[in-house]
């Protein structure tokens, strides 16, 4: 430890957060008070982004109309990805992959137009726009974590039709459906695996030394 390191409890708190994060898909209800909400976004906002071009653009939605539209565009391309997996389609469709009508808080996570103008960093990545924005909502999934709220990352939908639904500006992209919202219980796992949908694989497997493929 050096002496810039935060204290033992600190740091296992912020190992626990990222250990016990999870992906939810069923919530309880309920609702997020307001300064909690404020927290967990001012948690986002602080994230790193390519060049500081905070490319993030988040859409609270609280009109339950606009919600069960949202609902309905993830269900379609729900069914579109169940056709395009083939034989594991009745699997899929057995899946939980959204909570969007059970959860508190429904937030649309979208890049920003007008992208094209920040290359420091973007002329030969332009994707570090996505990256930045992934960075600021997983800070979110975090802070949510820590304050007892669950969150899920939707991205089962046509980012086209999103847009036009919420009225984004020409380049602008919607990029994550986000539920949030008090949950009976976290996944002691990632449901996917719990499901059986896939497993997961070790840090050992991902991780090389000097040349792709060469196990330190
Ligand atoms: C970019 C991104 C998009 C995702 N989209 C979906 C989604 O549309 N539906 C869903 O159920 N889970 C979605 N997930 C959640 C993943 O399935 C989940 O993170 C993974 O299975 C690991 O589980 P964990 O997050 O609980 O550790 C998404 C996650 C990420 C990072």
């Amino acid at each position: 430890m050096t002496d810039n390191a935060f204290s033992d409890a600190e740091r296992a708190a912020v190992y626990r957060a990222i250990a016990e994060r999870r992906d939810m898909r069923h919530f309880a209800g309920g609702q997020v008070a307001p300064e909690l909400l404020a927290r967990v976004l001012a948690a986002a906002h602080h994230a790193p982004s390519v060049g500081l071009m905070q490319p993030w653009r988040f859409i609270r939605i609280t009109d339950s109309a606009l919600r069960t539209q949202i609902k309905a565009l993830v269900e379609a391309e729900r069914l579109r990805t169940a056709e395009a997996l083939g034989e594991r389609s009745d699997e899929f469709m057995r899946l939980k992959v959204e909570g969007i009508d059970e959860c508190a808080e429904v937030l649309v996570a979208a890049l920003m137009d007008g992208r094209e103008a920040h290359v420091f960093g973007r002329r030969t990545l332009p994707e570090m726009d996505l990256a930045s924005l992934s960075c600021a909502i997983q800070n979110l999934w975090l802070a949510a974590r820590v304050e007892g709220l669950g969150m899920g990352w939707v991205s089962v939908f046509e980012p086209q039709a999103l847009a036009d639904l919420l009225h984004l500006p020409a380049g602008a992209k919607p990029l994550a459906v986000l539920c949030l919202g008090p949950v009976e219980s976290f996944y002691p796992a990632p449901m996917l695996v719990m499901e059986g949908w896939r497993s997961e694989q070790p840090l050992s497997e991902m991780l090389f030394e000097n040349q792709w493929g060469s196990k330190p």
